[in-house]
């Protein structure tokens, strides 16, 4: 995926320009806003145009193949693009970010000589030092510690508005290990941000017009941030004090791990309507030794536990997960064992990948490595079913009447689009004073990715 996250802040002159491409999950999205907050105040405005900017950011991820090597040809597009404002008499900063910076920085500078900064993602805070550093220095500058302060600290209470619809990080890295996985070593230890701080930022976002927030972490509910008390907390206990901001209908977290499903988070489905009724839990797969070799620490019979748990708290709970095929060690048994478990459960989406090696990581050096065809075969029959799931959950929908934040005008005219409590695109023909609204709606048709809606006789008199 990769989206150009645009925010607008309050700017100083002389009015620079700031071009953010982000690639990577919906805490990249989240910090390349931060990042572009940090250089407000230096007089960084958004661009659209990297031809036409004074910097430029690659807000990268590592997660999956082939990170770097997409890094490196944006880079050298980039390259053309700073000679030419170099030409003519200009200067563009060009930063790498995130964890690909992280994972390669050095690798970066080898091959991209013309980077003037690489920065890891626990330094966006620092980011306003290094620009100036680079605006003065020659030399590039580099910075992927991970510093003993804390990065939320740093960051400015004035945020750039995000909408009616808002990310808010408040955990940030992993301890877990998973045998496959990057992000402990890019994103280094959990850290979680102190619940009067995310308070406060809540509040901010809700002033600022948020209606629906969504708490983010690569381990949110591992969060444990010092609580009123000055114990540490539980995201249960989190949930609850959001639900008491007023305007603030709608509150989600993503993503989770089973282990950390604890009976106060599990309690609180059931207890704060505001919880909307959707949960991504990645369960990876389906069958004890791989779980095992994946070092997940936790059986299928746990996560089968968890859900129906979940489901008694909260019985509308539509379930979303991530899946590997093709772990080192899967067998066909096994993959049968994942594939079992998806139609036991019925999901309502989930994202399914192929298991691909990231160096450094245990799984990366084990025996056992799957054939590549193999894996082939084994994800689009996973992604078969999953689609299959997800296509009768959206036709389940055909027929009620649920509420749907609104949150913008659709793609054809006369259109307005939102969102249902299970995360679903909704688009429905009718005002555009509906947007800003939450209103319950009919849903009449359901496609692969979206829902179709009609408003109620009452709701249309009204409008
Ligand atoms: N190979 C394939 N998929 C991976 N993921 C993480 N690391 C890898 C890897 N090395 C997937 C996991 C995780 C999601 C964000 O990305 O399913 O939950
Ligand atoms: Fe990676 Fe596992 Fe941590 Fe998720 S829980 S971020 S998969 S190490």
């Amino acid at each position: 995926m990769e989206t150009t996250v645009l925010t607008g802040a309050p700017t100083i002159t002389p009015p620079r320009r700031l071009h953010v491409i982000t690639w990577g999950c919906q805490m990249n999205v989240y910090d390349s806003g931060r990042m572009a907050d940090v250089l407000a105040p230096l007089g960084y405005a958004p661009t659209a145009d990297a031809g036409d900017a004074d910097m430029v950011i690659l807000n990268t991820c590592h997660i999956r193949d082939r990170a770097a090597e997409k890094v490196f040809s944006e880079l050298g597009k980039l390259r053309l693009l700073k000679q030419a404002r170099a030409e003519a008499g200009g200067r563009m900063i060009l930063a790498v970010a995130g964890c690909v910076a992280q994972a390669e920085g050095a690798e970066i500078l080898a091959r991209a000589p013309f980077v003037d900064i690489v920065l890891g993602p626990q330094t966006y805070h620092r980011l306003p030092e290094m620009v100036a550093r680079a605006s003065r220095a020659a030399g590039a500058v580099i910075d992927t510690e991970f510093p003993a302060d804390d990065k939320f600290d740093h960051l400015p209470d004035e945020a750039a508005p995000q909408g009616l619809t808002a990310f808010l990080t408040i955990q940030e890295g992993c301890d877990k290990f998973c045998s496959f996985c990057v992000v402990p070593y890019t994103r280094g230890a959990e850290q979680s941000r102190a619940e009067a701080a995310v308070l406060a930022e809540a509040r901010r976002l809700v002033a600022q017009g948020a209606r629906e927030i969504t708490l983010l972490g690569q381990n949110v509910n591992g969060w444990h941030g010092t609580g009123a008390d000055g114990a540490p907390s539980t995201l249960g206990r989190l949930v609850r004090r959001l639900a008491e901001i007023p305007e603030l209908w709608r509150i989600r977290y993503t993503t989770s791990h089973p282990r950390d499903m604890d009976d106060d988070l599990i309690a609180a489905h059931a207890e704060v309507p505001r919880l909307m009724p959707f949960l991504h839990l990645p369960v990876q797969s389906g069958s004890d030794p791989v779980l095992a070799a994946m070092n997940r620490r936790h059986s299928v019979a746990d996560f089968r536990r968890i859900i129906e748990r979940l489901r008694a708290a909260r019985p509308d709970l539509a379930v979303s997960s991530d899946f590997i095929v093709g772990h080192p060690g899967e067998t066909r048994a096994d993959f049968a064992a994942t594939l079992a478990l998806v139609r036991e459960v019925g999901f309502a989406q989930a994202f399914s990948f192929k298991y691909s090696a990231r160096p450094g990581t245990p799984a990366a050096a084990s025996p056992g490595q799957v054939d590549e065809a193999e894996k082939d075969a084994r994800l689009q029959e996973l992604q078969a079913l999953l689609r299959d799931q997800q296509a009768a959950f959206n036709r389940s929908c055909v027929g009620l009447t649920v509420p749907v934040l609104f949150t913008g005008l659709g793609r054809h005219p006369g259109q307005v689009a939102g969102r249902s409590p299970w995360l679903h695109a909704v688009h429905i023909s009718g005002p555009a004073s509906l947007i800003g609204t939450e209103t319950r709606v009919k849903i009449e048709a359901a496609f692969p990715n979206s829902l179709s809606a009609s408003l109620p006789e009452q709701e249309r008199a009204c409008a």
